[in-house]
């Protein structure tokens, strides 16, 4: 990616740093993981934003999660080992592949049973659930940021979270002039993180880590 048209909020050094200090956390699949998402360029949130999923999921003891872009299981793996025996986190990817390694490497690391996988566009199988969520967690395409938000705050419980991948998007929220690198991606996050944080309902913040986490309390 062009320099010219990105911004890196934490100096990558202090990154390096903090990831060695989780290089002992968690099951060793996710090193295979880890180990496909480099081969195949597939855009995990790496083990910084993982822990820092499941801190936040254990500190609001989330016992239902909902995820908008699982991917193959990354994310979820760290939502799983949050949410306990008898939790649940629903999954859904419009790539019936992604299913297939999910429960594959979340068998091998025994949480597949915590997860409802379910392939299709994340916000239709959203809307075949019914209930309010302890997390919903948003990692689609950047350009349904807005619609997945709007979905969301309705369902989440009092004290729960809305959390999202990607909120400063390679530091081009934060720029003024940008080349846009997927149709209209950086005016939707944009629009999104406005939203969010004039939410009277919501105290939101962004993490800086990586490309930027926000995380939204619902009052
Ligand atoms: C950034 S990746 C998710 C990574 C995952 N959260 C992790 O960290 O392991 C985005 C995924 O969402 C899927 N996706 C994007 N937009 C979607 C949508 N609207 N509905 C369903 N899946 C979508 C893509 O197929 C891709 O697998």
């Amino acid at each position: 990616m062009d320099d010219a048209n990105t911004l890196i909020p934490v100096n990558p050094a202090i990154e390096n740093y903090m990831q060695k200090l989780l290089e002992k956390t968690g099951h060793p699949v996710l090193l295979e993981m880890e180990k496909l998402a480099s081969l195949s360029s597939f855009p995990i949130v790496g083990r910084l934003i993982g822990a820092f999923l499941e801190t936040q999921a254990k500190m609001v003891n989330a016992k239902r999660v909902f995820e908008f872009g699982s991917g193959y299981g990354y994310s979820a793996y760290w939502f799983a080992r949050a949410v306990g025996e008898g939790g649940r986190v629903i999954c859904s990817d419009s790539n019936p592949i992604n299913c297939e390694r999910a429960e594959k490497y979340l068998s091998d690391a025994d949480l597949w049973k915590r997860l409802d996988f379910r392939v299709g566009k994340a916000q239709d199988v959203f809307m075949q659930t019914d209930g309010l969520f302890d997390i919903c967690y948003n990692d689609v395409d950047k350009g349904d940021y807005p619609e997945v938000w709007q979905l969301a705050r309705q369902r989440i419980r009092s004290g729960g979270l809305y959390i999202a991948d990607n909120a400063l998007w390679h530091g081009r929220v934060a720029m003024e002039n940008f080349t846009e690198t997927a149709l209209g991606s950086t005016e939707a996050i944009v629009e999104h993180n406005r939203q969010v944080f004039n939410d009277p309902e919501f105290d939101a913040f962004i993490n800086p880590t990586r490309d930027g986490v926000i995380i939204a309390r619902k009052k």
